[in-house]
């Protein structure tokens, strides 16, 4: 079915240029875009077409860093780094969610917050739990968000509240894998939570299981300088954080990797080589103060680069926040670098919290042809009357900084509408 959309058509075809288009068109058949267009052509004439008048109409957001679970403790004992961190609070509170009601209640809620604030497609951690995991991936589906969740692995280091032995972690992986045949939007992705947190034997099954299945694998990577010290006393035998994921033969095309906020260049060299995705997360590396990462550093070596809000290290879940947040963060680099260092254009924060995401789920940047819809209305009316007619861009970056849900107005997920 032919569909047209009517409207200020602003999106990211390139990374950090706008293509904008006044009172434009975007043609779907049955929900893949077939082109934006400033007049549209006779082709499409009988086409129905559904007029958003002076609104923006804009890619939808992906988030490829963060933790369901932790949804009910955000803004939560941000006082702490992160290692006293996760023994203090987040360990804690994973482990709630044996309890399967509870997980069902703040999934649902966390699955319709993400619709709601514009996030359509994610790569996200649940807990070890198998059950509350299945109930996410539910609940993600139902809600309209595509992507990949992953069961945590987590056989040591832990808390008694929140362990499983190395038997268990394997076969409730397998079988969890098995149960995530009958999901099509939501896939898995396996996600030893940290080197830390796993031991040699099960990383040993995860690198042969995601070989074996082809998986794609989600972790941490560089995260924080104590993080980083016990690593090394883990594996002495590594040069490098990274290697203890390559030795495993977890460090290939498609796995996303949170954080890299001291990734050397040699780690920045490996990720290019290997074709790992950095998931940037400015709030969270702020917030447990990790320490501001080389984003610019990292692009420029040609490392593809993502946005995570990682929720609760995060604590903004909305992907516009994280957008101004990796821009002051560049700033605050750029400061710190005595402005030497080239800071993040809001133009580039939004193409990695959009077309980046988007790429990773195999999609072209921008609105390409032959890719399907992901989508947001805008609507900047109720912000302060402009001094001049600002440009569609303009109106786009006010938004970033100045909007919350109630701006979005309507919201499109692999070509259908979800809310
Ligand atoms: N490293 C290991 N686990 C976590 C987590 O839950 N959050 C963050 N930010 N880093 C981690
Ligand atoms: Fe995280």
């Amino acid at each position: 079915m032919l569909e047209v959309l009517k409207g200020n058509i602003v999106h990211l075809p390139k990374f950090g240029q706008y293509e904008t288009i006044k009172k434009g068109y975007l043609v779907l058949d049955d929900g893949v875009i077939q082109g934006t267009f400033q007049t549209l052509p006779e082709y499409y004439a009988n086409a129905e077409i559904k007029d958003y008048g002076d609104k923006i109409i804009t890619q939808a957001f992906c988030d490829l860093h963060l933790h369901a679970p932790q949804f009910p403790m955000m803004g939560m004992g941000l006082d702490l780094p992160l290692l006293d961190w996760l023994n203090t609070y987040t360990f804690k509170t994973e482990s709630t969610y044996k309890d399967t009601d509870f997980a069902r209640r703040v999934y649902r809620s966390l699955a319709k917050e993400l619709i709601r604030q514009g996030t359509t497609r994610v790569s996200i951690f649940s807990s070890l739990h198998r059950e509350g995991t299945l109930i996410l991936m539910e609940e993600l589906e139902k809600a309209g968000i595509t992507g990949y969740a992953g069961k945590v692995n987590m056989d040591r280091n832990s808390q008694p509240c929140l362990e499983e032995s190395t038997e268990e972690s394997m076969e409730e992986t397998l079988r969890w894998l098995e149960e995530c045949k009958r999901f099509t939007g939501i896939k898995p992705i396996l996600t030893p939570r940290f080197t830390p947190s796993c031991t040699d034997e099960l990383m040993t099954f995860l690198g042969k299981l995601a070989a074996e299945r082809n998986l794609p694998v989600q972790s941490h990577l560089s995260e924080n300088t104590a993080e980083i010290a016990w690593v090394k006393e883990l594996h002495p035998d590594c040069e490098e954080y990274w290697e203890t994921y390559a030795k495993y033969g977890m460090f290939k095309p498609g796995t996303i990797m949170a954080h890299c906020v001291y990734s050397s260049e040699r780690e920045m060299t490996a990720m290019r080589e290997n074709g790992v995705v950095v998931a940037h997360c400015p709030d969270s590396n702020i917030n447990i103060c990790s320490g501001f990462p080389p984003v610019r550093k990292l692009l420029d070596a040609g490392v593809k680069v993502t946005l995570g809000s990682d929720i609760a290290g995060g604590a903004e879940l909305p992907i516009y926040r994280t957008i101004t947040s990796a821009v002051r963060m560049s700033n605050a680099r750029r400061i710190a670098s005595g402005w030497t260092e080239t800071a993040l254009t809001p133009g580039e924060a939004a193409y990695l919290g959009t077309s980046a995401g988007a790429e990773y789920f195999g999609c072209k940047p921008g609105f390409a042809k032959g890719d399907k819809l992901h989508a947001l209305v805008l609507n900047d009316s109720n912000l302060p009357e402009p001094a001049r007619e600002l440009e569609l861009y303009e109106r786009y970056e006010r938004l970033l900084y100045l909007m919350t849900a109630e701006n979005i107005v309507a919201r499109y997920a692999e070509g259908r509408i979800v809310g």
